[in-house]
Formats: structure tokens, sequence, C-alpha cells
């Protein structure tokens, strides 16, 4: 079964209580919260100050991307500020090693995260130390793209690795998922989906996740 995790990203912000409320109600296993700062990636979205206030409407996990540089920087904010996952971009951490060590020595779960151009071999000598994959289907900055479809060879790619390793690894894909593409991308071998538009633009948000939850 996928487990699906909604990007606040493409939520109503003036509504986020009742979005968030939603997200409670419906069978969405995970918050995904998309933080960018406009270097690493060209567009800023949000910070701790909002997870905190987010972490107040739910005990659902929070699957927080970080699409910044210098992650180090604020691990343990996000901590405070009740991440449960952390997942770091290899294309911004030069000492990837060690952001994974931080990350866990907080106690939460690591992720990495590769962009599009980003070869999965690279994660070859980092796979038995982290959590969570991000395969990026869309550059990261912006919600709402286009599902770039050579991310399903990645995916077959990298879960054949995690399988030959017998390591406990997951896969997660964030961007661009939309029910009709949502298949292929499991039976390539995901684990989890991060859907934004698809959700939050529907008429029924919640039906759409339990749409999702069924693959
Ligand atoms: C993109 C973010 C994604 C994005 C997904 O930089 O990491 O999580 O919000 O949104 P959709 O599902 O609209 O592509
Ligand atoms: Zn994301």
């Amino acid at each position: 079964m996928a487990i699906v995790a909604p990007s606040l990203l493409a939520a109503n912000f003036l509504r986020l209580e009742e979005e968030c409320k939603m997200l409670n109600e419906s069978e969405a296993d995970w918050f995904h919260l998309d933080v960018m700062d406009g270097r690493f990636v060209p567009n800023i979205s949000y910070g701790p100050m909002i997870i905190e206030f987010i972490r107040k409407t739910t005990r659902k996990p929070f699957d927080v991307h970080l699409m910044i540089l210098e992650p180090e920087k604020f691990a343990e904010e996000f901590k405070k500020a009740g991440a449960d996952h952390v997942t770091v971009h290899i294309e911004a951490c030069p000492n990837l090693h060690r952001n994974i060590q931080q990350i866990k020595s907080l106690g939460m779960l690591a992720g990495v995260a590769i962009n599009p151009h980003t070869p999965v071999q690279i994660l070859q000598d980092i796979l038995q130390d982290i959590d969570v994959v991000n395969l990026m289907s869309v550059n990261p900055g912006f919600g709402g793209q286009k599902f770039i479809p050579y991310t399903l060879t990645k995916i077959k790619t990298l879960r054949q690795r995690i399988d030959q390793l017998n390591l406990n690894v997951k896969i997660e894909i964030d961007g661009g998922v939309t029910l009709q593409n949502a298949k292929s991308i499991m039976d390539a071998g995901a684990h989890i989906l991060v859907v934004g538009t698809t959700v939050f633009k529907a008429s029924d948000p919640k039906g759409v996740i339990a749409e999702l939850k069924k693959l």
C-alpha cells in the first residue's frame, strides 16, 4: 500500500487550519512540508514557525523536505517545530554523512533528496545510513509541475539496489504525481507518494487520497 504524503505547499494558506483538519480526517499518512530558501531553489515558502503552528493541528508524522543550503544550521529548529523526518538535498550537502548523523542524533528519520539530473548511483555509499530517498520527479521549487517520465527508470534501478542489499530504505516520489501516473510509479517500486496539486486542487481531496491509498 502506498504511503500518501500530501504537500501543504498547494494548500490554501488562508484556510490552513481547515486544510489540516481535512488531512486529519483523510487517509493521508504523513504531512509533507516543503521548506525553500530562495537560494538552493528559486522560490521561498515557509519555515519552522509555520510548521510549529501546523503541529498543533495533528498527530500525523511530519515529513520535512528541506530545499535549503546549509540545512545543518536549522535541523534542531525543525525538530523543535515538530519534524519527525528531515530530508536534505545531496546537491546542497558537501558533508552529507554528517547531516545524516545530525538528523538521526536529534531522533528523527533521515532522508536524502536528489534532483532529476542526479543519478541514483550517487547514493551507493550512503544508502545503508538513511531511511528515505526522495527522488524528485520535477525540478524542486514549485508545485504543479509535470512529472518527468525518466523518474520511473530511476525508481526501478534504486529499488533493485535496495532489495539487493536487503535494506529498509523507502523511495519517495515528489512532484507531478497524479491519479493517472500513480500506479505506474508504485509499480516501478516506489513506497511513498508526495501529492500537492492533485489533492488540494481537487473538488474531493479526501476522495483523491483514498484513491491513492488503494494503490
Ligand atoms: C517541489 C516540492 C513538492 C511539490 C509537490 O519542489 O518538493 O513537494 O510541492 O507538488 P505537486 O504535487 O503539485 O507537484
Ligand atoms: Zn517536497
